[in-house]
């Protein structure tokens, strides 16, 4: 018999050396407790969160709660079916007008995850015969969404609007082609040119879908994201978000102008062959959306927060990830996986949880330690947070 797990044997041993040097292992960490967006304990102690998705902080708000609680009490703890059987309820409805405000668009589908509603909708809309044109730094669910079509898969590299162009150009003019973008990249937090983009992928007959998946409720005027931001939402042809960031629950969307959207319903596999969000969730998500529908005040001082902390972080020594702040992501580049792991256990230790990401996720090999601000950190606790950068950096040896 051939072991079928022996492909993992690489990642295990890097595992197991990784936990030999007595490090806690920063892929198992449990919050004993959630205090609020912002603060949990973990390991006993009151700890600052800033590796979270929770950028407008809404997890805790009181209207959303109390319409969870009230959808969960007046329709059950579940729908116990797919949204073309028995699993669309009036607050599926009610999730996918808000979706359709929010964005001002004509059609709103609403998945059960963001990664379904890629997978979904890529591979629904680009089948055999098209091409589906990628930056290489796409999220994997753009990839498995990919991988799910029979499209034929170019990618470029990343944020490169010319070597967008180019391969669109060496495309066949005739064929169905879609290019797939994302506002924020969550590696490093930066933006794409979308602008630029969007105008040469229209130049060669391309549709263009935009992951939103880190930019909706912040960036853009009204927060509908990088393509509002750059004025280029009317050219956009699918906006795809989750609500497992901003919104503060799970689920996922689609948004669009297209006639001809509504056919998605019947033919997306993702879409009809799963469960539909419980009514606790979708109750959530639509109050949850159409307040950050007014959320300006939240949108500045979350910037605020992400100038003053990319700005401390680089005065500190340390290393990021973009020059300047272009999201609430602020990567801190480490020299390597181990001491990595180090700086993240020591900030941990000073009561500070931030993210370890490493390669395959990251580009270039990179382990970074991937801070991400909410609109609810105060300005005290961004100042706290440099101080425990500066004690941890300086005990690890990553900062002089
Ligand atoms: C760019 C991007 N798209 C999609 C997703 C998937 O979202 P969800 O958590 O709703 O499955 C994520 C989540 O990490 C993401 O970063």
């Amino acid at each position: 018999m051939t072991d079928l797990f022996s492909k993992f044997d690489p990642l295990i041993q890097q595992r197991e050396a990784l936990l030999a040097t007595g490090v806690t292992d920063p892929f198992s960490l449990v919050m004993e407790k959630v205090l609020s967006p912002t603060v949990a304990i973990c390991n006993g102690r009151e700890t600052i969160l800033l590796g979270t998705y929770n950028y407008m902080g809404m997890t805790f708000d009181e209207d959303v709660i109390a319409a969870g609680k009230d959808a969960l009490a007046k329709f059950g703890s579940g729908t116990t079916g797919s949204r073309v059987l028995n699993g669309t309820y009036q607050g599926h409805k009610e999730c996918e007008d808000a979706l359709k405000e929010f964005y001002a668009m004509d059609h709103a589908m609403v998945f059960s995850t963001g990664y379904q509603a890629n997978l979904g909708i890529i591979s629904t809309i680009a089948g055999k015969g098209d091409y589906v044109i990628l930056d290489i730094d796409s999220h994997a669910s753009i990839y498995d969404g990919c991988k799910m079509g029979d499209a034929e898969i170019v990618a470029f590299r990343h944020n490169d609007v010319e070597a967008l162009e180019k391969r669109l150009k060496r495309l066949p003019p005739e064929a169905g082609k879609l290019v797939v973008l994302e506002g924020v990249y969550s590696m490093l937090g930066d933006v794409a040119p979308l602008q630029e983009m969007v105008r040469v992928s229209k130049e060669a007959g391309a549709m263009v879908l935009v992951d939103e998946a880190h930019s909706m409720g912040f960036i853009g005027e009204h927060g509908r994201g990088v393509a509002e931001a750059q004025g280029v939402i009317d050219d956009v042809d699918f906006i795809i978000g989750t609500f497992s960031k901003s919104v503060g629950t799970v689920g996922g969307f689609c948004v669009s102008n297209h006639p001809k959207f509504e056919i998605m319903r019947l033919v997306c596999r993702p879409y009809v062959f799963t469960a539909s969000l419980p009514p606790s969730v979708v109750a959530t998500a639509a109050t949850s959306i159409r307040k950050l529908m007014h959320g300006s005040n939240k949108r500045a001082h979350l910037w605020e927060n992400s100038k003053v902390l990319h700005k401390g972080l680089r005065d500190l020594g340390f290393t990021l990830g973009t020059d300047e702040p272009q999201s609430a992501i602020i990567a801190v580049i480490m020299p390597d996986l181990e001491r990595g792991a180090m700086m993240w256990e020591a900030l941990l230790e000073e009561g500070l949880y931030v993210n370890l990401a490493r390669p395959p996720a990251t580009p270039a090999n990179m382990t970074l330690l991937r801070c991400s601000l909410c609109a609810e950190h105060s300005s005290e606790q961004v100042g706290e947070i440099l101080d425990r950068f500066e004690r941890a950096g300086k005990r690890v040896g990553i900062i002089g």
